[in-house]
């Protein structure tokens, strides 16, 4: 009942409301699901409805299901406890920054309704790591795996990056079940170049020595780091970032962020498609399909995967696993089909 209300009435009625403006539709959504991350009976009955149960272990973590919230849909932890009750089986926050920082100017999302994608040029707007540190230790973590994606403040020289990053790493290690390293977001300049082999070697360096230090602090192992690599990478440049990857022991690969590409738009999107920032959903999917096939037979099947990029259906769900990714997220389908489809994501795939 209370998921026909949100799926039939609530969603729709957002997009009624504010439809040409996708930022506010976004924010409305994030109020309302964090408001009803307090109310246990709203959640019980919506997990009854959305959840899934179809474990899989990896990165020494036990998902309940393979289908994850990916970031910066909620780059703040607004809404913890409202995704796993709407199917996922894990959630990554941010990409969150060492400073709290507004992102781009608006307008800065773009819906391409009938290519079913969705066109960012964000920024990373987030209130930083120490708010997302507050919010999660006020509101306690998810009862699913939580990442946390960390990024460079916009302000922080490019030079300057390691402590940026390490900055966010230390606020946030206590709260984290694994770490995103973002160095593909295309909205944040320069940020990309990270991706570089002797500039990644020494963030993964630094990073890896941060949390080593943290969790003999805490008595405890490390917290798994992974890192979150562009779809716009040549064959020859991903083989050298698998290359630094895998020689700094990083735990796993998030394939892939928003690709620059501007192929597999409908001709009736073209003016929407001519807006800058990073394109996500439909046109990406082949795309980062390949990344993640191209990365498990590079590292034969030993560096677990997390494969996205316009998964829209069960069938593509279901191909992104079997190119090698042990876990999927969304972001696009989620933000333009509701939790249905991660229901009949995970449905289709337990069966
Ligand atoms: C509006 C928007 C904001 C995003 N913000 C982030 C972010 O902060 N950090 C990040 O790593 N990826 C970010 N992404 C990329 C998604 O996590 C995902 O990698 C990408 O959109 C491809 O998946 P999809 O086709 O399912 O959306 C963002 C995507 C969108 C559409």
């Amino acid at each position: 009942m209370v998921a026909v209300f949100f799926d039939k009435i609530v969603r729709p009625a957002l997009y009624r409301v504010n439809g040409n403006d996708p930022e506010l539709v976004h924010e409305r959504t994030l109020r309302i699901l964090s408001r009803l991350g307090t109310v246990s009976p709203a959640l019980r009955a919506l997990r009854a409805h959305y959840g899934t149960a179809n474990p899989v272990d990896v990165l020494g973590l036990r998902f309940p299901n393979p289908v994850g919230l990916a970031a910066g849909m909620d780059k703040n932890g607004r809404a913890l406890h409202a995704w796993p009750a709407l199917g996922f089986g894990f959630v990554e926050v941010g990409t969150v920054t060492a400073l709290a920082q507004p992102g781009n100017p608006k307008p800065r999302l773009f819906t391409l309704a009938s290519s079913d994608a969705v066109i960012n040029r964000m920024g990373f707007n987030n209130a930083g790591a120490e708010a997302l540190a507050a919010s999660l230790a006020a509101r306690g973590k998810p009862d699913v795996p939580l990442g946390v994606s960390i990024g460079k403040s916009k302000v922080t020289a490019l030079e300057d990056a390691v402590a940026d990053y390490q900055t966010s790493l230390r606020s946030l290690y206590p709260y984290a079940d694994y770490f995103a390293i973002n160095v593909s977001s295309p909205n944040t300049p320069g940020l990309r170049e990270l991706q570089d082999k002797s500039a990644l070697a020494e963030l993964l360096a630094e990073l890896g020595a941060t949390s080593a230090a943290l969790a003999a602090e805490a008595g405890r192992t490390p917290t798994p780091l992974l890192v979150k690599v562009a779809p716009d990478l040549s064959d020859e440049a991903l083989t050298e970032l698998l290359d630094v990857c895998t020689a700094h022991g990083v735990a796993g690969l998030i394939a892939t962020n928003t690709t620059l590409s501007r192929d597999g738009i409908a001709s009736t999107d073209a003016p929407v498609g001519a807006q800058a920032g990073g394109l996500s959903g439909r046109p990406l999917t082949a795309r980062a399909l390949d990344v993640v096939r191209y990365v498990h037979r590079h590292t034969d099947g030993k560096l677990p995967i997390i494969g996205v990029g316009g998964l829209l259906g069960a069938d593509d769900a279901r191909r992104m696993l079997d190119a090698g990714a042990s876990l999927v997220q969304l972001y696009t389908g989620f933000a333009l089909h509701g939790p249905g489809l991660v229901r009949r994501i995970n449905r289709g795939l337990a069966r």
